[in-house]
Parts: structure tokens; sequence; C-alpha cells
């Protein structure tokens, strides 16, 4: 039997009946592995995101085998209009949301601008998710949990946001371990807030493991992507069932359902690096995510005061 993210999990037993949930870059990948895993799980509704519409097509049809009602929604998170238009989507067809995973992203090698002048791996792995985050903040239901992949590319960057802002040619993977950096720093200062907002909603960041067998090498030239992907099957190899386990169980296990404001990895509260621990980079890339996107800060009056950007 293939490898099934649950059982990696230890949350094979766990009944999600009467649970909604969205996951977001769900037609790929560890995305993909984990909103099946829910549906098995025996979710309710389970709303998938990409811009694939015949990945998502399917993705909808397995779900609908597992007995789980899906919905595809398809939103590029490089649009901010796109995005309002999920977040609206997901208001309308669910009565409130339990689990919010924040996973599409990816290694984008161009360096280019989205239309709000912002680099564009920045703006689809840390904007897009923060700005999904703050259109369903009122829609989550009292012990909802919000996960965010981040990754272990965090570590060795500093917090840069005027260069996600400035030409940049050689963006590239910096560009990505900062888009990771701010991933880690955004779940920790939103469960900063929501712990001081009263709700009794988690938030934290995982890192899934280095998972050859995603769509993940996507930016590799010519065949390349598909031939890395055949390391998925190799034994030793972290696979995607693994990487989406790692999402699953900070969504689902029991042992993680107390915990918010960390770092997962291995599933286990982890330390993340410096410049992600620092609640003052948490506070700034709050309020500098919320100009660059031209909203109101979200959740701004439970921001602490001594924290001022
Ligand atoms: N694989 C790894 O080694 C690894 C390690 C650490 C962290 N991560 C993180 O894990 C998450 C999932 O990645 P994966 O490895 O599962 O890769 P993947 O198979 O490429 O999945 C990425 C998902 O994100 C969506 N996505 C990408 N760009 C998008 C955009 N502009 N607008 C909307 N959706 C977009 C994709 O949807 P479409 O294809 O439909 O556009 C896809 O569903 C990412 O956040 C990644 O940074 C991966």
């Amino acid at each position: 039997m293939a490898k099934q993210p649950e059982r990696l999990a230890g949350v094979d037993g766990t009944d999600l009946s009467g649970m909604e949930a969205l996951v977001t870059g769900s037609t790929s990948g560890i995305g993909r592995e984990a909103a099946l895993a829910l549906g098995r799980l025996g979710a309710d509704t389970v709303v998938v995101h990409g811009r694939d519409g015949k990945a998502g097509a399917e993705l909808v049809d397995d779900l609908a085998g597992t007995g789980t009602d899906a919905e595809f929604v398809r939103a590029d998170f490089a649009d901010v209009d796109a995005v309002r238009e999920l977040a609206a989507t997901v208001r309308a067809e669910t009565g409130g949301l339990d689990l919010l995973l924040n996973n599409a992203g990816g290694f984008f090698r161009e360096s280019r601008r989205t239309g709000l002048g912002v680099e564009y791996t920045f703006h689809v792995n840390h904007l897009s998710p923060y700005l999904l985050t703050a259109e369903l903040l009122d829609h989550l239901r009292e012990g909802a949990r919000i996960v965010t992949t981040a990754s272990a590319a965090h570590t060795g960057t500093s917090l840069d946001i005027e260069r996600t802002t400035e030409p940049d040619p050689d963006a590239g993977s910096w560009a990505y371990s900062h888009s990771k950096l701010a991933n880690v720093l955004f779940a920790a200062e939103l469960a900063r807030r929501l712990e001081a907002a009263g709700r009794s909603v988690t938030s934290n960041s995982v890192h899934p493991g280095a998972i050859p067998g995603s769509g993940f090498t996507r930016f590799l030239p010519g065949p390349l992507p598909r031939l890395v992907q055949l390391l998925d099957a190799v034994p030793g190899v972290t696979s995607v069932a693994d990487g989406a386990a790692e999402l699953l169980f900070v969504a689902v296990s029991d042992r993680a359902a107390d915990v918010t404001g960390r770092y997962f990895a291995g599933q286990e509260p982890t330390q993340p690096s410096g410049a992600a621990r620092n609640p003052q980079n948490a506070r700034r890339l709050w309020a500098e995510s919320a100009r660059l996107l031209d909203v109101e800060e979200p959740l701004a009056e439970y921001a602490r005061a001594e924290e001022t950007v």
C-alpha cells in the first residue's frame, strides 16, 4: 500500500467529520497529499486551490471518492484580486473554517515583479497567504488551526523587505529563503495577535522536509523535474507523503492541539533561526506587508506596544 500521510503522522484514527478545510497549493505535491488525507479522515468539506484547473478537477474527483465534498478554486497568488476572490468563495461555500493550510508556494528562478511592484516570490509565498488569512480571520471557527508551510531554507537569511521592492536580477535562491523566513515570522506574529485577541485559533509554521518528488523542482530545465521526481520512490528519500505528514501532524494531531506560534520540523516544535525568532522582525514584516498590499493592518489593535516599527 502507498504510504499514507495520516499513518506517518500518527493521526490515522482521527475523525474529522464536521470539519471544513482549505488547503492552498493542493493541485500538486504535499498539498495534494495532505488534502486527500483530510478527505480520508472524514472532513466534510475540503476546498482545494492552485492554478492548474485539470489537476484541481482530478483532485476534486479523488476527494469525492473519500466521501468528502470538495471544490477547486483557481487563484494565481501573484494577483491580489484573485486571492480576494478565493477568500470570498471560501466564505460563501463553507460555514466556517476549522483548518487553513497556507501551503501554496515555490521556488521561482526568474526575477520579476508583480502588479504591486513587489518581487514575485515574496508576493506569492508570503504576501498572498498573509492577505488570504486576513480575509478569512472572521471565518475561522474557534479551535481552528492555521498551518503555514515554511522551510528550513529560511535559515541564513535576515529580513530585508526593502530588497523585495528594488530591482534585483539575482533574487533567485535569496528570494526563496527570504520568503520562507517571512512565513515563519508571519505564523508567529499571527499566533501572538490571535492570542491577544482572545481567539482560540492556533498558528504555526512547518518545514516539510526536502522533498524531490513534489513539483517543487519544476524550475529546473528540460526533463530534470521528471527525473528528480523519480526519487520519490527511493527508500530513505523524504517522500511527498512524508512531507504531507508534517503538515498533517500540525493540523490534526492532538499533540499539536495547544501549540501555537511555533515552527515545526520532524513533527516537533523546533527552534528556527535567530532572525525568525525576532518579534521586532515579525512586527515590522506584519506592518510592511499591510502597507505593500494597501490594506489595514489585520488585528492591528493586538500588536504589542513595545514592538513598534
Ligand atoms: N519540496 C520541497 O523540498 C519543499 C521543502 C520545503 C518547503 N516546501 C514548500 O512546500 C510547499 C508546497 O510545495 P511542493 O513541494 O508540494 O511543490 P509543488 O508540488 O510544486 O506544489 C506547489 C503548489 O503551490 C501552487 N502554486 C505555486 N505557485 C502558485 C501561484 N503563483 N499561485 C497559486 N498557486 C501556486 C501550485 O499550484 P499550480 O501548480 O496549480 O499552480 C501547487 O499546488 C511550498 O510552499 C514550498 O515552498 C517544499
